[in-house]
C-alpha cells in the first residue's frame, strides 16, 4: 500500500480514523492546531478513552506521526477531514468555519492530484460550497469528495473497521477515479463485509444527518409510549422486547428511559431540524420538534419520580446519581442526560452525590458544583434517594444489600431500566422507574440481552 494519507483534526472521529487506517497498512499524518494533544500523541498518550484504540495505536504507531504544520502533509495522496463543526447555542447554525480553514490551509501543499475527503458532519450544501473555495483558491479543481462517518463512540475501534456502510458523495469532474481512490483506502473492510454506495454530495451530507435523526426518533417513540405505560399501568420494556421481536422493528434504539444526549443525536437533530425549516419541509420540523421535546421530559420525568418519592421536596436531601457519562464505556459527559438530572435535582436544593466509573474527571470540570465519589458505596451513603442514570455494566452488578446498608432510605430510581426490579425489591428497595408499574409483576427482561448491550 503506497498512499499516504493525512488526517486533519484529531478528535473522536478523526484520531480513531487515523490510528485505524495507521492499523490497516497506511503511512498516516495526523494534523491538529491542539499543539498539547500533539504533543501527547507523539509521547504515545491518547488524549481521551476508547475501548480498544490503546492497543491499536501501540500497535500503529510506526506508521503513524502527528504534527500541527500543515507544510507536512505536502507528500500526501489523500486528505481527509475530520474537524469539528460546533454548533451555535441555540442549535439552529453550524459552524463550518474549521472544514474550510482546514481544507483551505491544504491549498499550497496540495499535489497536483490529491485528493480531499470530508468526513466532517456538515450542513447540506457545504461540499459544494467548499469545492468552488477550493477551485477559487488553487486556481485549479481541487477534487472533493464527502464520506460521512457512523461510529459510535465507545465502539469506535470496531466502527471504522467494521461499518455496515460506507458512503462516498461525489460531485468534482473525475468522480470514478474519487471512487477508486476511496476503494482503495477502504478495501479492508470491504473485504469484511461492509457495503459501498455512491451517491451526489448532497445525499452524503444528509444521510449522516438523517441517520441520527432516525435513531433519536426511535428512542423518543419508545420514550413516548412509555409515558402512556405509566399512565395506563403497563410496562414499556416488556412492550419494547414485543414490539422489537419483529423484524422490521428490531431491539436497537428501543431502550426506554432517560432518552438521548451527547456530541452527536442532539446536535444533529437541532442541524436537521434547522435545516428543514430553512427549506420549508414543514412536516421534518414538526417531527423533530416532538422528537427534541419528548427527550427533554424523559429527564424532567426522573426529576418528578425523586420528588414523588421524596414527599414533594428534594431540599436538604441526599441524593446518589449513578452515572455521568452520556452512555456507558466513554468519559464523554457531552449533553449528559445523567448531569442534566443531577443539576436539576441540585437547583431543587438536593445534595447530589455523583458517581461514574470513568468520566468523573470530565463531569467535575463541567459541573463544579456537584459532589463527585469515586467510590459507589461511599458515593451511596446517606442517601435519600439513589438515581440509576447511566447504564454501566458496574451497575448492573450492585448487590442491593450491601448499598442497603449505607443509604439512608432503600429507593432507587431506575433511569435507565437496566437494573433487575425484582433484586431490588427483595431486598427491600423502593424501585420505580417510568413506564414500569409498581406492583411485583415485572417481566423479568433479560438486560444484558438488552439493545444497550449490543447497539450502544
Ligand atoms: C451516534 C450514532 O449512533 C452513530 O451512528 C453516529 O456516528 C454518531 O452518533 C456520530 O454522529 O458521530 P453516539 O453519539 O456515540 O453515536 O451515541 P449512541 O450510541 O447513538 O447513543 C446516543 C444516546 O442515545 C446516548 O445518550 C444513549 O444513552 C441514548 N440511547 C441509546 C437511549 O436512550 N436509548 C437507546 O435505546 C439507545
Amino acid at each position: 500500500m503506497s498512499r499516504r494519507i493525512s488526517v486533519s483534526g484529531l478528535g473522536y472521529l478523526g484520531l480513531v480514523h487515523a490510528i485505524c487506517l495507521a492499523h490497516e497498512g497506511f503511512e498516516v499524518v495526523g494534523i491538529d492546531i491542539d499543539r498539547h494533544r500533539v504533543d501527547g500523541l507523539r509521547k504515545g498518550r491518547l488524549p481521551f478513552f476508547e475501548p480498544g484504540l490503546e492497543e491499536v495505536f501501540r500497535a500503529a504507531r510506526r506508521r503513524i506521526t502527528f504534527t500541527h504544520r500543515v507544510a507536512d502533509l505536502a507528500d500526501c495522496d489523500v486528505h481527509f477531514l475530520c474537524v469539528g463543526t460546533p454548533q451555535s447555542a441555540d442549535g439552529r447554525e453550524t459552524d463550518t468555519s474549521h472544514v474550510f480553514d482546514a481544507a483551505l490551509g491544504l491549498v499550497p501543499y496540495l499535489k497536483p492530484d490529491a485528493l480531499v475527503v470530508g468526513k466532517s458532519t456538515v450542513p447540506v450544501g457545504t461540499a459544494a460550497l467548499l469545492s468552488t473555495a477550493l477551485r477559487q483558491a488553487a486556481g485549479r479543481e481541487v477534487r472533493l469528495a464527502w464520506s460521512p462517518e457512523f461510529v459510535r463512540q465507545g465502539r469506535c475501534v470496531h466502527d471504522t473497521l467494521n461499518p455496515d456502510r460506507i458512503v462516498y458523495g461525489t460531485g468534482g469532474s473525475r468522480p470514478q477515479d474519487d471512487v477508486d481512490v476511496l476503494d482503495e483506502i477502504f478495501a479492508p473492510q470491504y473485504s469484511r463485509g461492509t457495503q459501498r454506495l455512491v451517491v451526489d454530495y448532497a445525499t452524503a451530507e444528509l444521510v449522516k444527518v438523517a441517520a441520527n435523526a432516525f435513531l433519536a426518533t426511535k428512542i423518543s417513540f419508545i420514550n413516548a409510549v412509555a409515558e402512556l405505560c405509566e399512565q395506563s399501568g403497563a410496562d414499556v420494556v416488556a412492550l419494547a422486547e414485543a414490539i422489537g421481536m419483529d423484524a422490521r422493528i428490531g431491539h436497537q434504539f428501543l431502550s426506554a428511559g432517560l432518552g438521548f444526549g451527547g456530541g452527536c443525536l442532539p446536535k444533529d437533530l437541532a442541524g436537521f431540524q434547522a435545516r428543514a425549516e430553512e427549506y420549508g419541509a414543514e412536516p421534518a420540523v414538526t417531527m423533530m420538534r416532538a422528537v427534541e421535546q419528548v427527550n427533554g421530559k424523559a429527564r424532567t420525568n426522573v426529576v418528578e419520580l425523586a420528588l414523588d418519592m421524596c414527599d414533594g421536596d428534594l431540599m436538604g436531601k441526599n441524593i446518589t446519581v449513578l452515572g455521568a457519562a452520556f452512555k456507558p464505556h466513554t468519559d464523554d459527559v457531552r449533553e449528559s442526560p445523567a448531569l442534566d438530572v443531577a443539576r436539576i435535582c441540585d437547583a431543587l436544593g438536593a445534595r447530589v452525590t455523583v458517581h461514574d466509573p470513568l468520566a468523573i474527571d470530565n463531569a467535575k470540570k463541567a459541573h463544579p458544583r456537584l459532589r463527585y465519589e469515586r467510590d459507589v458505596l461511599r458515593a451511596a451513603r446517606g442517601a435519600d434517594v439513589v438515581l440509576h442514570l447511566t447504564e454501566w455494566p458496574d451497575y448492573r452488578e450492585l448487590d442491593p444489600e450491601s448499598l442497603g446498608r449505607v443509604v439512608r432510605r432503600r429507593r432507587i430510581i431506575d433511569g435507565r431500566h437496566g437494573l433487575k426490579p425484582e433484586q431490588w425489591s427483595r431486598a427491600g428497595w423502593s424501585y420505580r422507574a417510568w413506564g414500569r408499574p409498581l406492583a411485583s409483576t415485572f417481566f423479568d427482561v433479560d438486560v444484558d440481552a438488552q439493545a444497550w448491550a449490543v447497539g450502544g
